[in-house]
C-alpha cells in the first residue's frame, strides 16, 4: 500500500504539492489525472524517492520513503519500476539487453538459465520475442513502450509508476498498451499507479483517481464517479461546454448505471401520461461498464411527478438551472 498524508513539496518558493493525503491500494490500479503543471510527475517522484517532500509523510507497505536514508531508499526503488512518456531505452542495446539492464544495475548476473528464462518470459508477455535482437530505433512507439514495460518488471516490482506512459501513442496503440497493463495487474497482481492528462486512460483501467489542481486533490473516486457527474473543475478540465438546453421547462439531468439501465424514460411517459422532450444524453464506457446520462425537459407542472417518478425508480438525476 502506498499511503500520503499530508504531503508538502516546494521548489524554492513555488508550492508545488499543497497537502496531498491519498492512500493507494495493494493490487490497485489508481490514477492521477490534471492538467499540466498541477504536479503529477512531482508527486510520483516524490513517491519513488527521486524527489525530496518538505513536509507529511509517504510510506510503501509502511515503509517510510526517505531521501536521506539512501541504502533504504535503493531497497524501495527497487520494488517500484517506472515507465515514462518518451521510453527511455538505449539506443545502443538491442531490446533483450535494454530488459536486462535494470539486473546489470543491481549486480545480478543475466546469463545465468533463470535470468535469461524471466528476460524471454517478459519479452513474451509483452508481445516481442519477435524483435529481440532489434535496435529501439527499429521498433514503434507502442513497441518500445513493450520494451519499457518489460524492462520495469525485470526485477520483481511490487509497483508500478506510469508517468504520461500512452501520451505519445495514437488511441489504438494506447488501448493495446493498457490492456497489457491491465493484464499485468490482473496477472501478477502489482499495484499500478498511473499519472495522465487522459481521462480515457483513467477510464479504460482505473479503479479509482484522484483529480489534481495546482497541487491539491480536488476530487477522489471512482472514475465514473468522477467524470459522469464532475464538479466544477473537472468538468472545466474535461473542456465539456454546457450544452445549448431549452430556457423554458425544466432541464432534469439523469444519470443512469449499469444497475439503471431498463427503459426508465419510456415507462415514465406512459405510466405518468406525460410528455416531454430529450435534449442531449451520452454513454460512456468505464472499465467494463457503461454509464451514461441524459437531459430531458419537462414543463413545470410535470416536474414534481417526474422528479417522484425518478426517486421512487431510483435514479440519480439534477435539476440543471
Ligand atoms: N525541478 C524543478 N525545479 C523547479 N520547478 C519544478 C521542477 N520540477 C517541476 N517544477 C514545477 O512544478 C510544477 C509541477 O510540475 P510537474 O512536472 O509535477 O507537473 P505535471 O502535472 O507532471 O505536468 P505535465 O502534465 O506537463 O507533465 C510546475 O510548475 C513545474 O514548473
Ligand atoms: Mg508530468
Amino acid at each position: 500500500m502506498i499511503e500520503l498524508q499530508h504531503v508538502k513539496k516546494s521548489f524554492g518558493s513555488l508550492e508545488v504539492l499543497k497537502d496531498i493525503s491519498i492512500s493507494i491500494q495493494k493490487g490497485e490500479i489508481y490514477g492521477i489525472i490534471g492538467q499540466s503543471g498541477a504536479g503529477k510527475s512531482t508527486l510520483l517522484r516524490c513517491i519513488n524517492g527521486l524527489e525530496t517532500y518538505q513536509e507529511g509523510t509517504i510510506t510503501v507497505d509502511g515503509v517510510l520513503v526517505d531521501t536521506k536514508d539512501a541504502k533504504g531508499l535503493r531497497n524501495l526503488q527497487k520494488d517500484m519500476g517506472m515507465i515514462f512518456q518518451n521510453f527511455n531505452l538505449l539506443e545502443r542495446l538491442n531490446v533483450y539487453e535494454n530488459v536486462a539492464l535494470p539486473m546489470k544495475f543491481w549486480g545480478i548476473k543475466t546469463n545465468t538459465p533463470e535470468a535469461k528464462e524471466k528476460i524471454n518470459h517478459l519479452l513474451d508477455l509483452v508481445g516481442l520475442s519477435d524483435k529481440k535482437n532489434a535496435r529501439p530505433s527499429e521498433l514503434s512507439g507502442g513497441q518500445k513502450q513493450r520494451v519499457a514495460i518489460a524492462r520495469a518488471l525485470v526485477l520483481d516490482p511490487k509497483i508500478l509508476l506510469c508517468d504520461e506512459a500512452t501520451s505519445a501513442l495514437d488511441p489504438a496503440i494506447t488501448r493495446e498498451i493498457l490492456s497489457l497493463l491491465q493484464n499485468i495487474n490482473e496477472t501478477m497482481g502489482i499495484t499500478i499507479l498511473v499519472v495522465t492528462h487522459q481521462m480515457e486512460v483513467v477510464k479504460q483501467i482505473c479503479q479509482r483517481v484522484s483529480f489534481l489542481k495546482d497541487g491539491k486533490v480536488l476530487a477522489e473516486g471512482k472514475p465514473e464517479d468522477l467524470f459522469i457527474h464532475p464538479i466544477k473543475e473537472v468538468k472545466a478540465f474535461l473542456q465539456e461546454e454546457s450544452e445549448m438546453l431549452p430556457e423554458t421547462g425544466v432541464n432534469i439531468q439523469l444519470f443512469f448505471t449499469d444497475k439503471s439501465s431498463d427503459p426508465v424514460i419510456t415507462m415514465m411517459a406512459r405510466e405518468l401520461n406525460i410528455d416531454f422532450s430529450i435534449c442531449w444524453g451520452k454513454l460512456e464506457d468505464f472499465r467494463s461498464n457503461v454509464y451514461g446520462s441524459l437531459v430531458i425537459n419537462v414543463s413545470e407542472k410535470d416536474k414534481e411527478a417526474v422528479l417522484n417518478y425518478l426517486y421512487q425508480e431510483n435514479v440519480a438525476w439534477e435539476v440543471l438551472e
